[in-house]
């Protein structure tokens, strides 16, 4: 996947309070600045320009911008986050994309829909159905993306709280896949690179430009990735990972 540009935001104060499944410990602000500055390193090294926008301290979970928008070669869709304290952040992303794309759309009410949900291979989407993600919203962007000559179809998500969190392309061949999404009926036509439940991390993968990016700390998924790229890129992301965030949430790549 070649992309040129990236929009990052910078953690706020308040990712303390973000939301997170799992509960246990709370992401340590100061360590999440220095990661998350490592994470636009790694980005930059795959040659790619970044915009990184300052952090808003009113919505806990705003790091995560892949969450607000879905970037295709034909458009950008603004997104309606399902979960009810990150539906404004879509405000301020929505004026940034106006002055990127020339083509604006949006998922409304009653859909519901999280980036994070949203796997492109190709001009193909697959839309996970999940906690955020509604049947509505699908079906809305699906007519969006078949209005721009893309298509997109439904992927039911039970065990992740996003399909990212649980499966990522590699190539248009390849995807890294963990748990339910190893032997799902949707990716059947695909190799799959399998990752243990001990590396469930390692699904959530970015590749970039001939390079991936992959989370720190998965030693048997990164012998894996090694035939699949120039170069291998780990990320300590262990403070999103508190709430829930994965490599792909930190950013927005076109
Ligand atoms: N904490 C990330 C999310 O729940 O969206």
């Amino acid at each position: 996947m070649n992309f040129t540009q990236a929009i990052v935001r910078r953690p706020g104060k308040s990712i303390v309070a973000g939301i997170s499944l799992a509960g246990g410990k709370l992401p340590r602000y100061d360590k999440a600045l220095e990661q998350h500055r490592c994470y636009v390193e790694a980005l930059t090294t795959c040659g790619v320009k970044i915009r990184e926008l300052d952090a808003l301290e009113e919505y806990p979970d705003s790091t995560f911008v892949e969450d607000v928008a879905v970037l295709t070669p034909g458009c950008a869709i603004i997104t309606n986050p399902g979960a009810v304290s990150r539906k404004a952040e879509v405000t301020s992303m929505q004026q940034i994309l106006m002055n990127i794309f020339s083509a604006l759309e949006t998922i409304d009410s009653p859909g519901t829909l999280d980036g994070g949900d949203i796997l492109q291979v190709g001009s193909h989407f697959f839309i996970g159905q999940s906690k955020r993600t509604n049947n509505d919203a699908a079906q809305q962007l699906i007519t969006i993306l078949e209005k721009y000559g893309m298509s997109g179809s439904t992927v039911t998500v039970n065990d992740f709280l996003h399909l990212k969190t649980g499966v990522t392309a590699i190539n248009a061949t390849t995807l890294v896949a963990g748990g339910e999404f190893i032997d799902h009926p949707a990716f059947q036509n695909f190799d799959i690179i399998p990752v243990s439940r001990d590396e469930i991390g390692a699904a959530n993968c970015i590749v970039c430009n001939g390079r991936i990016i992959m989370p720190a700390g998965f030693p048997e998924t990164r012998d894996k990735l090694k035939p699949y790229a120039t170069d291998i890129i780990k990320v300590d992301i262990s403070e999103f990972a508190k709430i829930d965030g994965g490599l792909t949430c930190l950013s927005l790549r076109f």
